[in-house]
């Protein structure tokens, strides 16, 4: 063993000898975004079924999106002596100082379904999240494969900027753009993940180009941003689905019912159970001292029309989305 390794694994273990034995004695302090996408509302409705099914105590504050709010929540829960904090980060910088301040208190960090900056790698124990350059590279292979060679001018509606996830979604879908001469993106902006800037992010995409007919698909890097730019296509006039090819990300109920509908083509599935794989890893690591993997990787599938939308929409509706 290294010096360096045998470093991490002595302050590992003092971590865990310091913290209870038994999942019944568990308090996680969970810093969630907030709620600005129905995938988040399920996010978060999943967490405290997964926790209570563990018996874990489980404290959700919300940050309203803002990370002043979300530092202020860690530092509460470090003040309160909780066993493990669960991150959500709203934007992936900024985070060192305040995840230095957990390290020293030895309360370990779990990042939830966003990335933080590599200076930041040292600080939490895991990251449970998707692989988000993939996903955007399964929505562009979708297009290509779709429209087979046609030349497509694309919209994009990015999400949250600075958060992983839309630096990640970007980066994917362009590269499948860089192996696809016909798919062009004429352009691009942030909806913030929300349905209201979707759509009126949309109208302006629609109204630049011609009234929406120099536009062939729209790529949303959430599907609450597609059901706004659905909504917007719908009111001007135009067949979201068919004059307008529609790719997106999350699998929420409402994208399978247009897909049902024939107002959109595509979803990649981001799971909203990233706690209870991030619980099972915290409760290892307290009683046994089970260092998990540094990624936890959750699965990213494409979902389209021939995927029975109805049966999914109807499987998925009542899980909090
Ligand atoms: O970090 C995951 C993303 O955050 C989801 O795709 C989006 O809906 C949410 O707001």
């Amino acid at each position: 063993m290294t010096s360096k390794a045998l470093l991490a694994a002595t302050a590992l273990a003092a971590i865990t000898l310091s913290l209870p034995a038994t999942a019944a004695e568990l308090t996680v302090g969970f810093s969630q975004i907030g709620s600005e996408s129905g995938w988040r509302a399920a996010e978060t409705s999943v967490s405290k079924t997964e926790a209570t099914k563990r018996k874990v105590t489980l404290k959700i504050a919300d940050a309203q999106q803002k990370q002043e709010n979300q530092i202020k929540a860690i530092r509460s829960f470090i003040a309160q002596g909780v066993d493990a904090i669960f991150l959500a980060p709203v934007v992936s910088s900024g985070w060192d100082a305040v995840l230095k301040e957990a390290k020293e208190a030895k309360i370990p960090v779990v990042l939830l379904d966003r990335d933080i900056d590599p200076s930041g790698k040292e600080l939490y124990l895991t990251a449970v999240t998707s692989d988000s350059v993939h996903e955007g590279a399964v929505a562009g292979e979708w297009l290509a494969k779709t429209v087979a060679g046609k030349a497509c001018n694309v919209v994009e509606l990015q999400g949250t900027v600075g958060a992983s996830v839309a630096t990640n979604r970007k980066k994917g879908f362009d590269s499948a753009v860089a192996k696809n001469a016909n798919l062009k993106v004429v352009r691009s902006q942030t909806g913030d993940f929300t349905r209201a800037k979707g759509k009126e992010v949309m109208e302006s995409f629609i109204k630049a180009e011609g009234g929406g007919k120099t536009i062939c698909a729209v790529y949303a890097h959430n599907d609450d941003m597609m059901v706004g730019a659905i909504q917007a296509m719908k009111e001007a006039g135009l067949k979201p689905g068919k004059d307008i090819l529609t790719v997106s990300i999350d699998a929420v109920p409402d994208i399978f019912k247009a897909i049902a509908a024939g107002e959109a083509n595509a979803t990649v599935e981001l799971t909203p159970n990233m706690a209870g794989p991030a619980l099972d890893a915290i409760m290892a690591f307290k009683a046994k001292g089970t260092v998990p993997p540094k990624w936890i990787q959750t699965e990213s599938k494409l979902y389209t029309a021939a995927d029975d939308p109805q049966k999914i929409y109807d499987s998925k509706k009542g899980l909090g989305y």
